[in-house]
Order: structure tokens, then C-alpha cells, then sequence
């Protein structure tokens, strides 16, 4: 009988169960290979965070009751602080007053970026996290952490990496000009202040362009294409396909991503493989690029191993195992009494939520 088994608990002697494969489909391990040290730590190299084995009696009990240390402390203190420094930079901005350009560097500067874009954590704080506070700043702190990790991803050299989290964290200023009682506003939007949130866009951009932001076009162009779509159904210039700049094609998977795995006034906050559905759909209907896509649902799934989510029966689960391959697959679950579920397989059982380190 096989078992998955976290790579970090796996332990010279025991059998592979099966192949074990990387994002390209190549075989790492084959099954029935005995793990030695070598081969364990050759595995740490991969983003690869579960292995199966097939010696269960080998295998240590996942403790799925302790909580401590859900919200990492060095972690929540860089995010507090380079929210703090996103809300002034805005409102400042928002108020007239002059782009404080030191504090934008210090939020994007290699330290700052390499605690909050650490992969194995950043995806599973943003979803720990509560968002108190301001909305928009926490969006934005979130998508600008979002693409320093897809950054990672797609291989960007540091330069272009600072830009994109640049792009991603100043995507929203110009929402700073939206009244706060339609963006705050429960329930659906008035055509007139769907159209005034719809604004930010051009006053991101209007606001960014007289300010030694000019230097970085990449920026502007990510900031002003956000919400444009490959077929032309989104605004503010309705671009299509290579209209479109790379910056907009991939901070609109981040804006939604952080967009609906939040509570928002208006919307209830979705689980990311309800997310990852929308996001396959939006691509297969033409309005979301396949390429960069693809890569951030892959790469995005495996970041969410060993999140805690809430079943739609109730229950509370942490996720084990999930087929980084197929981008709508339901991940294993394993419950606090030792149960695993292939969602999958389980009728009528679905992840409501990822939850928050106060939810479990
Ligand atoms: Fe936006």
C-alpha cells in the first residue's frame, strides 16, 4: 500500500513508490528506488514536496493538530512593515504629494523581496493572514509579493524581477482617486461606479507618468494593461493579444488570484481550485494567456501544499498531495483524525476555503 510522505521526513531506506517527476514531466526517481542521503537531498532541489513510499510502517504520523506557527513571525513583521510603507506611499501620492521614490526602493530592495517572496511560505501567508486595515494596500502588498514569486518562476533576472513587483504593488494607486464609499460598498456596483472603480487604471497610470516612474515604461504599461484581456473585452482600451504587454498578461492572474481568495465587500472569498477553474476558463475562452497561465497554476499548486482549507462538509483538513500537472485536479487531503480523502474521488466534497491560522 502506498503513502505519501513529506520530503523533508523522508529517511534513507525506503522505497519509492512511484516515479517521482518534476514540473516537465521528467523522471527524477523511478519507483522502487531505495532512498539513500544523496538522493533525499538531490530531491530538496526540486519543488517537489511529497513523495510516495511504499513502506507505511516507515513513515512518521503527520501531527495535523498543532497550529503553532502558522503565521511566521519574521514573516508578519516584513509584511507589517512594507504594508505601512505601500499605505504611505500611496496616499501621499493620492493626496498630491510627491512619489517618495526611496520608499518604493525599500520596499522592493533584494531583502525585503527575498523574506516576502520566499517560496515555500508567501503563498500560504497570504491566505493565513487576516486582512484588517485597508483593502486595497493589502491587495497590494499581495500581488506585489505574487510577482516577485512568478518572477522566480519564470527565471527573471533580479532587474526585471524589482520591476515587476514594482508593477504588481502599483497597480491599485490609482484607486487612491475612488471614493472610498463605492469601493467600500457591499453589494453590486451602479453601472456609474462600476465605471469610477474601472478609472483606477487611467489614474494609475496619469499618476505614475510625471513621476520618476517614467524611467520604468515596463511599469507603467503592467499598471495601465491589468485589467485588459487577450480578446479584447477588458478595459480601459479594450487591447488585444500582443497589444498587450507581458507586465498586464501576468499581473492579471495575480490581481484575480489575490482578488478572489479575499473577502471582499462584494464577494465572498473563493478557494484557489474554484480560482484555478475561473482562471482555466478565462484561458480557454481566449481571454487569459495560456503560456503564463499555465506556469503560475502549476507553480501556485504546489505552493499550497500544507495549507489548511475547510471541506464543504465542515471539516477541517490540510492538503498533502496535489497534481501540479493538471490545474483543475482536487488535491489529498488529511484530516486531524488521520483520514485521507482524494477529493477527486469524494462526491459532493469539495475545498470551501483555505483557512486562517485564527479558523483552525
Ligand atoms: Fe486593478
Amino acid at each position: 500500500m502506498l503513502r505519501s510522505c513529506d520530503v523533508d521526513k523522508l529517511r534513507p531506506g525506503m522505497k519509492v513508490g512511484r516515479d517521482v517527476k518534476d514540473f516537465d514531466g521528467k523522471v527524477i526517481l523511478k519507483q522502487d528506488t531505495v532512498l539513500n542521503a544523496k538522493k533525499i537531498n538531490n530531491l530538496l532541489g526540486y519543488n517537489i514536496f511529497t513523495v510516495y513510499i511504499d513502506e507505511i510502517k516507515e513513515e512518521p504520523v503527520v501531527k495535523l493538530g498543532n497550529t503553532h506557527g502558522m503565521l511566521d513571525s519574521e514573516y508578519m513583521e516584513c509584511y507589517q512593515k512594507t504594508y505601512k510603507k505601500i499605505h504611505d506611499l500611496f496616499y501621499t501620492v493620492g493626496q498630491g504629494g510627491d512619489f517618495d521614490i526611496p520608499l518604493l526602493d525599500s520596499v522592493v530592495a533584494n531583502e525585503n523581496i527575498d523574506i516576502l517572496c520566499d517560496n515555500k511560505i508567501a503563498v500560504r501567508q497570504i491566505h493565513n493572514m487576516s486582512r484588517t486595515d485597508d483593502y486595497t494596500i493589502h491587495h497590494a502588498t499581495n500581488v506585489g509579493i505574487l510577482a516577485g514569486l512568478f518572477s522566480k518562476w519564470l527565471r527573471y533576472p533580479r532587474a526585471n524581477m524589482r520591476e515587476l513587483v514594482m508593477a504588481g504593488i502599483l497597480t491599485e494607486i490609482g484607486k487612491t482617486k475612488v471614493p472610498k464609499t463605492i469601493l467600500n460598498k457591499k453589494g453590486k456596483l451602479e453601472p456609474d461606479e462600476l465605471l469610477a472603480v474601472q478609472r483606477h487604471v487611467d489614474y494609475g497610470y496619469d499618476m505614475l507618468k510625471f513621476t520618476p516612474m517614467k524611467e520604468f515604461p515596463n511599469v507603467l504599461l503592467g499598471v495601465l494593461h491589468h485589467h485588459e484581456r487577450m480578446d479584447g473585452t477588458g478595459y480601459p482600451n479594450h487591447l488585444k493579444g500582443r497589444q498587450i504587454s507581458d507586465y498586464g498578461k501576468i499581473l492579471a492572474f495575480l490581481d484575480i488570484y489575490d482578488a478572489m481568495a479575499a473577502n471582499r465587500s462584494y464577494a465572498s472569498r473563493k478557494s484557489p481550485f474554484d480560482i484555478f477553474e475561473i482562471l482555466n476558463s478565462d484561458i480557454q475562452k481566449g481571454k487569459l494567456d495560456q503560456r503564463f497561465g499555465i506556469l503560475f497554476m502549476r507553480h501556485l499548486r504546489a505552493s499550497l501544499k500544507d495549507c489548511w482549507v475547510g471541506l464543504s462538509d465542515g471539516q477541517t483538513a490540510k492538503i498533502i498531495l496535489i497534481d501540479p500537472n493538471n490545474v483543475t485536479a482536487q488535491p489529498i487531503v488529511q484530516t486531524p483524525q488521520n483520514k485521507f480523502i482524494d477529493l477527486n474521488k469524494a462526491e459532493n466534497l469539495k475545498v470551501e476555503a483555505l483557512l486562517t491560522a485564527e479558523e483552525i
